[in-house]
């Protein structure tokens, strides 16, 4: 087994449940048939994990729901690596890795194939001039809409506060519906840990949770990041849009 960085980040070229640019060539893409294939299915029902890093979302809910398809995407390899080696470890054949640039991401997932999203503690970008890097900005939210079904869903989860109001400003410009904000997830038990690492059940989360059809144990599913931001007091916010057929006008084609 790699044990340092460099490792990981070779390794991840061979792992049977990634696939990265280098090996695809830049611009070519992955059509349906490639997942078709990849998972053995007949048809697809996709959620994506996107910024996944080492794929905690992916790896809870391909576990969780052994009928449907996850593919978790990040550009860095090292990370990448961690949730490959323990989809392969859990013996999951239902979750997959991309190592790709989000930004391109109609190279790689067939239209009207997703049912959901989830983009758990992405970058902020809070630079001036970097807003279009947001994972909710116009032309993401064009692109999730061209690979999301009818009444797909993405849930985003941030502890930035300027993500969030960015994101609802999205939502205010009619680029998506609002599904659902929950602007403290952990209100009532102000996040705290317990001896067994577990934040517990939040306030009113569980039974609203189950009004919207989200499982409550998914929605308090911690990545690596989240778990920094609750040790450092930060206030964990849920936002689950449905981006809207004027978001589409955003899009930016590859070149
Ligand atoms: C702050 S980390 C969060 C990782 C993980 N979701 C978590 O919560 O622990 C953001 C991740 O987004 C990835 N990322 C940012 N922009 C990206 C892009 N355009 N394409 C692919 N990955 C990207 C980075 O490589 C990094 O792993």
């Amino acid at each position: 087994m790699a044990k340092n960085k460099l490792g990981r980040y070779a390794e991840v070229e061979v792992l049977p449940n990634v696939t990265e640019v280098s090996e695809l060539g830049m611009w070519k893409g992955l059509d349906e048939a490639f997942w078709l294939q990849t998972f053995g299915v007949e048809s697809l029902d996709l959620t994506l994990e996107l910024a996944c890093g080492k794929g905690e979302y992916a790896l809870a809910l391909a576990q969780r729901y052994p009928e449907r398809q996850f593919i978790g995407i990040d550009i860095k390899g090292e990370r990448l690596w961690r949730g490959a080696k323990e989809a392969l470890d859990l013996g999951l054949t239902n979750l997959h890795f991309l190592r790709v640039y989000i930004d391109h991401l109609e190279l790689y997932i067939p239209e009207a194939s997703v049912d959901e999203i989830w983009i758990p503690f992405s970058d902020p970008y809070l630079k001036q001039g970097k807003e279009s890097k947001r994972l909710t900005s116009p032309r993401f939210l064009a692109e999730y809409r061209r690979i999301l079904r009818p009444n797909g869903i993405v849930h985003v989860k941030t502890d930035s506060p300027e993500l969030a109001d960015y994101t609802r400003e999205q939502i205010g410009e009619g680029l998506a519906e609002c599904a659902w904000v929950e602007p403290d997830i952990y209100a009532g038990n102000n996040g705290v840990v317990g001896d067994d690492g577990d934040v517990g059940s939040a306030g009113m989360i569980p039974e609203e949770c189950s009004r919207r059809g989200i499982p409550p144990e998914l929605l308090t599913v911690q990545t690596y990041y989240e778990k920094k931001h609750i040790a450092s007091g930060r206030t964990i916010c849920y936002i689950g849009l449905r981006p809207t057929r004027l978001a589409l006008a955003h899009h930016i084609p590859l070149k």
